[in-house]
């Protein structure tokens, strides 16, 4: 049986109609948003995993939420899904590597999609994308969340108003802490096939803020990286007889401080722990693992067509959590930092939350006093970007948005793919060409050709 029926009431013909591709846990971001908040104007008609008891605790959310019930498929039915329940977008929060396939399905059949990020993890199906976007006239949003945040929209504001003139260089270092950092190396991301590695699963986000407050497109990428904190060496460094296969069943459970309990978590326990038995999905393996092959930390030099370069880093066993970014500019230079609360994907309520007075936003003119900037701020996950970037979704008529904020598959091809060009300087020790991966790429709406090249006052003598 590969349908979960639904009872008789159906959704309102006058709203939009929406398909959810991947029930995990930020499925519930995207359900949430159309069956709490905008209700009025979407509905839920059909829901999509290959787990199937993740497929009726989607449904069950929907009772929870007052909503009526969408139909639910299995993933080997996602076309019959389409046709059955003619949804107008597909949301697809599926892992990272099977994106595309979901993505070019849904734009062939005449939907509208929304995609998690990494839009994808390769160069080929990067490429597929933009090309089935451009024959079917299909729109592909990528949820680029982290724009939203009111500080990174402000730094955005505060380049654009000129305030450092041209941006020459950036300095960016990302730094994850043991509880959020660890958590990518106990599941799916931990292997480069589903994720692409942490250069593009996570770095994505980074790579497209930086693409977007520069107004700029990636040319070339050089990458170092190297796995020294999550290794069976560094198991057992910290006194443990070495990496074990998952916390369940873990003989040092009561030793290791990377110990997980899904049990003792009702979220993870009933989004993972109770549906292990169809597919196998551990959610709490071992994150000393020998057979993971992502990096934990990751070094990136970018040049872009305007001239400017980035120096880029993360790293996945840090004492904190947040980032540090440094715009220097021909007038100026922006200091911007972010210390993060902390996260566990699925368990906190909080999730990307700002530490109280973790945001600092410093402007410094050449040769004259620095000063300090109020950080713009929202209530949230994410720093507020989600329920911002739902806004702008799911709306009917969202607001003009000079930020330009609104992601699609330029921007999602244009960060992915620093991220792709990085995994492969990694294999070979050399600088890759972005154009040599997807030729002809299309400029995203925010990289204005010629923006560049304004006069540049010489900056007055010191005194
Ligand atoms: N923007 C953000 O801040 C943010 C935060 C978290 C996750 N994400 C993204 O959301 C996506 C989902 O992440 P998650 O944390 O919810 O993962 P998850 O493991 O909790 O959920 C993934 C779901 O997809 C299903 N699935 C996997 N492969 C599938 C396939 N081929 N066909 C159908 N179903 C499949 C799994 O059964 C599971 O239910 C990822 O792309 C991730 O990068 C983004």
């Amino acid at each position: 049986m590969s349908v979960f029926p639904s009872p008789p009431s159906s959704p309102p013909s006058d709203r939009r109609r929406y398909a959810i591709v991947g029930l995990g846990s930020r499925r519930e971001l995207y359900q949430d948003g159309i069956e709490k908040v905008h209700h009025r104007w979407s509905a839920l008609v059909a829901v999509c995993d290959s787990n199937p008891g993740r497929i009726e605790l989607a449904r069950r959310r929907s009772t929870q939420n007052g909503a009526p019930v969408p139909l639910g498929y299995l993933a080997a039915d996602f076309a019959r899904m389409l046709r059955e329940c003619r949804p107008e977008v597909v949301i697809v929060t599926t892992s990272d590597a099977s994106h595309h396939g979901y993505l070019v399905q849904a734009m062939e059949a005449g939907c509208d999609v929304i995609t998690e990020k990494p839009m994808t993890t390769g160069a080929a199906p990067c490429r597929q994308i933009l090309d089935t976007c451009r024959r079917t006239g299909r729109r592909c949003r990528v949820a680029f969340n982290y724009r939203y945040s009111p500080p990174r929209s402000q730094v955005k504001d505060l380049l654009m108003s000129g305030e450092i003139g041209d941006v020459l260089s950036v300095d960016f270092h990302w730094l994850l802490n043991t509880h959020h950092g660890a958590d990518y190396f106990r599941r799916w991301h931990s292997h480069k096939r589903n994720s692409g590695g942490l250069l593009v699963h996570k770095s994505t986000h980074h790579f497209d803020l930086v693409n977007w407050w520069l107004g700029a497109v990636p040319v070339s990428v050089a990458a170092t990286g190297k796995r020294e904190f999550y290794t069976p060496a560094m198991a057992r460094r910290m006194g443990l007889s070495g990496p074990h296969e998952r916390c369940l069943t873990c003989p040092e459970k009561n030793r290791c401080g990377f110990h997980l309990d899904l049990a003792a978590s009702p979220d993870l326990k009933s989004l993972y722990l109770d549906h292990e038995a169809h597919d196998g999905y551990w959610r709490d393996r071992c994150v000393f693992r020998a057979d993971i092959d992502i990096e934990d930390t990751l070094n990136a030099l970018v040049t872009y067509n305007t001239g400017a370069t980035l120096s880029y880093s993360l790293n996945a066993f840090n004492a904190w959590e947040g980032y540090t970014v440094a715009f220097n500019g021909t007038k100026g230079r922006i200091e911007h930092s972010v210390v993060e609360s902390n996260y566990v994907n699925g368990r906190e309520a909080v999730q990307g939350g700002v530490a109280p007075g973790g945001v600092k936003i410093r402007v410094v003119p050449l040769r004259s006093a620095g000063f300090d900037v109020e950080p713009w701020s929202a209530e949230g996950d994410h720093g507020g970007g989600d329920r911002l970037m739902l806004e702008d979704i799911f709306l009917p008529e969202p607001a003009p948005d000079k930020y330009l904020r609104a992601a699609d598959e330029r921007a999602g091809a244009c960060s992915v793919l620093v991220g792709i060009a990085a995994n492969r300087s990694l294999e070979s020790g050399a600088r890759v060409q972005v154009a040599d991966l997807v030729g002809d790429l299309p400029v995203p709406a925010y990289a204005p050709a010629g923006a560049r090249g304004e006069s540049v006052p010489m900056p007055e003598r010191a005194r």
